[in-house]
């Protein structure tokens, strides 16, 4: 179990090891675009990682490609349906709406 805070709002959500942070966010009423839902293929879900990135899921080829076509994309870029949580607490900022 670890806890998701969202910047700028604060807002957090307790998150089971091996969900993944879309889905998370989702289910807590977090307003955040998933044009695909959650097939790595629009990019909308776009996220900021700022802590946390040692213990979520590695980047995975499909992830890195439609990351490489997304707008704004950082050294922190993670797309939320792809990011699975581990144990450790993660500060994200929804980069896409
Ligand atoms: S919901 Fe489309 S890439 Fe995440």
């Amino acid at each position: 179990m670890s806890v998701i805070t969202v910047q700028p709002s604060g807002k957090t959500y307790q998150a089971a090891s091996g969900s993944n942070i879309l889905a998370v966010l989702l289910a807590g009423g977090e307003a955040i675009a998933h044009k695909c839902d959650g097939k790595a293929e629009c990019g909308s879900c776009h996220i900021s990682l700022i802590d946390g990135r040692k213990s979520v899921s590695k980047i995975q080829p499909a992830e890195n490609e439609r990351l490489d076509m997304t707008v704004g994309v950082g050294s922190k870029s993670r797309l939320a349906c792809q990011v699975i949580v581990g144990e450790e607490d993660l500060t994200i900022e929804i980069l896409s709406i």
